[in-house]
C-alpha cells in the first residue's frame, strides 16, 4: 500500500512540473542566473569577500540577504525579467560534517523556495547540495526539482570533508559520482559549477605570499578550472553525453586556452587518460559559459570563435557585481558586435532553452 501512495504522489509532482511556468516574459528583458543569496546563519561566509568599489561589506551582506527590495528594484531598473537565485559561495561546500551539510542543504532549499514563493514570476532557484555522498546529493536534487520547481543546482566547487585539518576535498569527477550525474541527466537540468575559496592550509600554502590573489582575481578560476577539466579528462561527459554544466566568469578561463589544453592532453592518451574527445568538444556540447562578472567584449568574441556564440549566456554575479554594470555592457558594447537576434539569444533566448522556462 505504501508503494501505491508514493507512486501516486510522485506522479502528481511530475504532472505539476509539466505545467508551463508563468514568468515575467517581456520578450526583451534579460535572464540572469549566477546570482547570489544568503541567510543569516551563513552570512559570515561572506567575510572573505571584497565588496564592489564604493560599497561596504555590510551593504554587500544586506544585498545577499535581500530578495524583494533593492534586488527587485535593480532588476526593474536594468531590465532583468527573471533571476535564478542560489546560495552564496561556499555555502554547503564549506560545511565539513556530512550530516550538518545535508540537513543545512534541505533547510536552505526550503527557505529559498519559501522566500521566492510569492514572486515566482521574477525569481527561480538552483538547489544547494551536500556533496559528501552522491546518492544524498541526487535525492535532494530530485526533491527540489520535482517538488519545489527548482531549475537545477549550483555547486560551489569541491566539497570540504574529513576532519578539521581540511585535508579532504571531494571532487565530482570520479566514477563514484556517476549516480549523481545519472540523476542530473534523468531530471534534464543543468548544474552550475561556481568557485569557492580554499580553506587553510591550502589557501595559506598557495597565497600567503600574495594574499590579494585570494578570491576572484586568481584563486577562483585556477581552482575551479582544474575541477572542470577533471570532469573532462576523467570521462564524465563521455559517460553522460547529455550532461549540461554551466561555468561562470566566461568559462573560468578555459575557452581562452583550448589550443594548448587540447594539444597537451592529446599527449596523455597513451598514458591511459579516459577522456574520449577533447575539451573543445565538451565546451561545444556539454559546458556552457556565462558572462557573470566578466563583461569582456574581445574575450566574448574570441570565445564565440572557439566554442560558438550559442554556448555563451548572459549573467551578472549580483551582488558582487552590479546589475547596472551588466546592463551598460548589454546596451553599449553588445550592439557593436552582435545583431539584435544574436543579442537577444545571449541575454535571454539561450537561457530560456537551457532553464526550460517555457516548458
Ligand atoms: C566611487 O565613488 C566616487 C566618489 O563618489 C566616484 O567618483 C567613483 O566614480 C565611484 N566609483 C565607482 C566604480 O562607482
Ligand atoms: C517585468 O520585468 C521588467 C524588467 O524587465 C519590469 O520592468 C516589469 O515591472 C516586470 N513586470 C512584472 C509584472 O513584474
Ligand atoms: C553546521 O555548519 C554551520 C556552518 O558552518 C555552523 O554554523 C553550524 O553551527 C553547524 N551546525 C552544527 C549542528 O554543527
Ligand atoms: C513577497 O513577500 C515579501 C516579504 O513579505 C514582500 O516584501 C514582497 O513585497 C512580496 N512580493 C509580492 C509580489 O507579493
Ligand atoms: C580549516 O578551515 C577552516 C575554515 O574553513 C579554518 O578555520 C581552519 O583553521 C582550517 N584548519 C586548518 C588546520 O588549517
Ligand atoms: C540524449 O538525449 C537525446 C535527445 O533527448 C536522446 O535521444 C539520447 O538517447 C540521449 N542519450 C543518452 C546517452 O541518454
Ligand atoms: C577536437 O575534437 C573534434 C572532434 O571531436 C575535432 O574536430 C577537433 O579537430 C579537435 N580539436 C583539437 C584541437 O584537437
Amino acid at each position: 500500500m505504501a508503494h501505491v501512495g508514493v507512486f501516486l504522489l510522485s506522479s502528481l509532482f511530475a504532472a505539476s512540473r509539466v505545467r508551463a511556468r508563468v514568468w515575467n516574459n517581456t520578450g526583451v528583458g534579460a535572464i540572469a542566473f549566477e546570482e547570489a543569496w544568503s541567510v543569516p546563519e551563513l552570512i559570515h561566509q561572506a567575510d572573505f569577500t571584497v565588496p564592489p568599489v564604493n560599497q561596504t561589506l555590510a551593504e554587500l551582506e544586506a544585498n545577499l540577504l535581500d530578495v524583494h527590495d533593492q534586488r527587485l528594484a535593480h532588476m526593474d531598473a536594468t531590465g532583468i525579467d527573471f533571476m535564478v537565485l542560489s546560495c552564496a559561495s561556499p555555502c554547503v561546500q564549506g560545511i565539513t560534517d556530512p550530516t550538518n551539510a545535508s540537513t543545512t542543504a534541505i533547510s536552505l532549499n526550503d527557505e529559498l523556495a519559501r522566500q521566492i514563493s510569492n514572486n515566482t514570476q521574477r525569481f527561480g532557484a538552483f538547489a544547494a547540495l551536500a556533496m559528501h555522498d552522491p546518492a544524498v546529493a541526487a535525492a535532494e536534487l530530485r526533491r527540489t526539482v520535482t517538488q519545489l520547481g527548482f531549475l537545477g543546482a549550483l555547486i560551489n566547487d569541491y566539497q570540504q570533508a574529513g576532519d578539521a585539518s581540511n585535508e579532504t576535498f571531494i571532487f565530482y569527477d570520479q566514477p563514484e559520482f556517476d549516480v549523481f550525474w545519472e540523476t542530473v541527466v534523468d531530471l534534464d537540468v543543468p548544474v552550475y559549477l561556481h568557485p569557492r575559496v580554499n580553506p587553510p592550509p591550502v589557501s595559506t600554502l598557495l597565497f600567503d605570499h600574495a594574499k590579494f590573489l585570494i578570491g576572484p582575481a586568481q584563486e577562483f578560476a585556477s581552482t575551479l578550472s582544474t575541477h572542470i577539466l577533471g570532469l573532462c579528462t576523467n570521462g564524465v561527459f563521455d559517460r553522460f553525453p547529455n550532461l549540461t554544466i554551466i561555468s561562470g566568469h566566461l568559462g573560468e578561463r578555459i575557452p581562452s586556452d583550448l589550443v594548448r589544453i587540447d594539444d597537451q592532453l592529446a599527449r596523455q592518451v597513451v598514458a591511459g587518460m579516459p577522456m574520449q574527445k577533447n575539451v573543445t568538444f565538451y565546451f561545444q556540447n556539454n559546458i556552457l559559459e556565462t558572462t557573470s562578472g566578466n563583461f569582456a567584449t574581445d574575450l566574448v568574441k574570441f570565445h564565440a570563435s572557439q566554442i560558438g556564440l550559442a554556448r555563451i549566456l548572459y549573467s551578472v554575479d549580483y551582488p558582487y557585481v552590479t546589475m547596472e554594470e551588466g546592463a551598460a555592457w548589454l546596451d553599449d558594447e553588445v550592439p557593436t558586435f552582435l545583431d539584435n537576434e544574436q543579442a537577444l539569444a545571449l541575454k535571454r533566448g539561450r537561457a530560456i532553452e537551457v532553464l526550460k522556462l517555457n516548458k
